[in-house]
């Protein structure tokens, strides 16, 4: 079985396009498709996030506790029982927004998602590879959450955060202003080869 993550910035398409990669995979395998925040504890958490976002540890806090009952609960069962995980973000989620968008220490974030992943990490990432000033004309305009009122600068931070992340970790980038079925059309071939 196969755990495959989709990472990018607010406003690249992530929801999207998973949901037309599950439905690829879901023809050749049983799928979980899944997401962080707020998929465990019907988004407790997410609400939780969201209430306050001014202190980064506070928030990086509360998305790996999260994170790590996501995969306690959700991510690790499916993958014992055999089943295809696709989750929207994951771990190094925070190391692009709260490391590389707030200014929290990168090591202590690596920590904290070494704690809530144990060990699981994904088989593959994708990069949805979109400008920010793309993503953030994408959002403009719908009701946004407090991380997402943060502005260009922050979405530009944290997109130079995720390119370093995919380059450091070799994740697969994806060109983002494709249509979201040719990019899933390619993701599916990728993983099923
Ligand atoms: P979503 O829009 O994908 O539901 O995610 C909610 C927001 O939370 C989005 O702006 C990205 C942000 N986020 C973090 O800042 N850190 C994290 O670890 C995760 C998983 C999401």
């Amino acid at each position: 079985m196969m755990f495959i993550v989709i990472e990018g910035i607010d406003g690249s398409g992530k929801s999207t396009v998973a949901k037309k990669l599950v439905e690829r995979l879901r023809e050749v395998h049983e799928v979980l498709h899944t997401w962080e925040p707020g998929h465990v504890r019907e988004g407790l958490y997410r609400r939780l996030i969201m209430e306050d976002v001014d202190l980064p540890y506070a928030v990086a806090a509360l998305f790996t506790a999260d994170r790590a009952e996501h995969v306690r609960d959700m991510i690790k069962p499916a993958l014992e029982r055999g089943i295809w995980v696709v989750s929207e973000r994951y771990a190094d989620s925070t190391l692009a927004y709260q490391g590389y968008g707030m200014g929290l220490d990168h090591q202590l974030i690596q920590r904290m998602n070494e704690e809530a992943v144990q060990g699981l990490w994904p088989d593959i990432t994708f990069y949805l590879n979109v400008p920010p000033e793309v993503a953030y004309k994408r959002i403009h305009g719908k009701e946004k959450d407090a991380l997402e009122e943060q502005g260009i600068e922050f979405l530009r931070r944290v997109h130079l955060g995720y390119l370093e992340i995919a380059q450091m970790r070799g994740w697969r980038l994806v060109d983002g202003s494709l249509p979201p079925d040719d990019i899933a059309k390619v993701m599916a071939e990728e993983v099923l080869a």
